[in-house]
């Protein structure tokens, strides 16, 4: 049983500078730091660290080496993540001293993503299966479909939120996760309720205040609450509890058990500063008790 995960795989380059520069200046940043990031990237992550059977699909450009390794540290199969002849997609984030940030991303090689290249790595995934899928590559619909003609349970996570993109994937998606912004946005754009859409469940995390479960065959809606703990940076929150879920119902855990268990992972992240490096283990998740 594995957790197929086509998704975005970013290197992220914070450059700490004293203000975010001007039209036309040129600016010395104070220091450069790189880190893993793209939410497909996170997902897999916080999945393998859950403790799952973890397999990536995507691609790279050249010199990606250390995302190779660092994938593989936290567990996550790199074997369907190929080297492309486009650059790595990443982010260009400025921090300047007073917090602020302004931000460049070029899609690169999560762009480029092929039908063909997916098909390939699902040959071996059927019933029991999961392909997780967020809004950072191209091919999500194709990849969708692919794995529903398998037999693969479709969990899409709707970041960052495009309704055109929800629109177009639903009638091949099995779960659809999303924040609540995101939900009001979805409910507005398509003039629907979330309990009328093409999908059987629904998440919506609502941050600190947990997280609520859409049946939307049944009806049936219910809440987990949040955990209460001290955040000090909620980047990859989403992500983290996403990777977790995902993990956590595959194993066999029921939905109020897995529900609470990526809540608790997701608390236990915005604990710490970071994204990747700073979603939590599964021990440490099951030892966390605020
Ligand atoms: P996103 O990061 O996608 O915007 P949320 O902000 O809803 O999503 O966060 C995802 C999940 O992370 C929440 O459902 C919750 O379990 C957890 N979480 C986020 N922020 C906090 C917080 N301040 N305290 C405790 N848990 C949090
Ligand atoms: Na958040």
């Amino acid at each position: 049983m594995t957790i197929y995960c086509l998704g975005s795989v970013n290197a992220d380059h914070f450059y700490a500078v004293p203000h975010i520069p001007e039209p036309g200046e040129t600016l010395a940043a104070l220091e450069l730091t790189t880190g893993l990031g793209g939410k497909g990237a996170n997902q897999s992550v916080a999945a393998a660290k859950a403790g799952a059977q973890v397999i990536h699909i995507g691609g790279v450009g050249p010199g990606s080496e250390w995302i190779f390794e660092r994938l593989e540290s936290y567990g996550v199969d790199t074997r369907h993540i190929a080297t492309l002849d486009v650059p790595t997609g990443h982010a260009i984030i400025n921090v300047a001293e007073d917090g602020e940030n302004a931000i460049v991303i070029l899609a690169g090689a999560n762009g480029a993503q092929s039908e063909d290249r997916i098909a390939a790595a699902l040959q071996d995934a059927g019933a029991g299966d999961v392909l997780l899928i967020q809004n950072e590559t191209n091919c999500q619909v194709e990849a969708a479909r692919v794995a529903r003609e398998k037999g693969v349970e479709v969990v899409y996570s709707a970041a960052p939120f495009d309704a055109e993109a929800v629109r177009a994937i639903l009638p091949a998606t099995d779960m659809l996760l999303l924040n609540e912004v995101e939900a009001a946005q979805l409910e507005k754009a398509l003039e629907q309720s979330l309990f009328s859409l093409p999908v059987a469940r629904i998440v919506v995390t609502l941050g600190a205040k947990g997280a609520r479960w859409i049946d939307t065959r049944s009806g049936d809606s219910w809440e987990v609450a949040g955990t209460r703990v001290e955040a000090v940076d909620t980047t990859g929150a989403g992500d983290t509890f996403a990777g977790y879920l995902a993990a956590a119902l595959h194993e066999g855990m029921k939905p109020e058990e897995a529900m609470a268990f990526a809540g608790k992972a997701s608390a236990l992240k915005v604990t710490r500063h970071g994204t990747a490096n700073a979603i939590p283990m599964r021990a440490e998740v099951e030892a966390f008790s605020p």
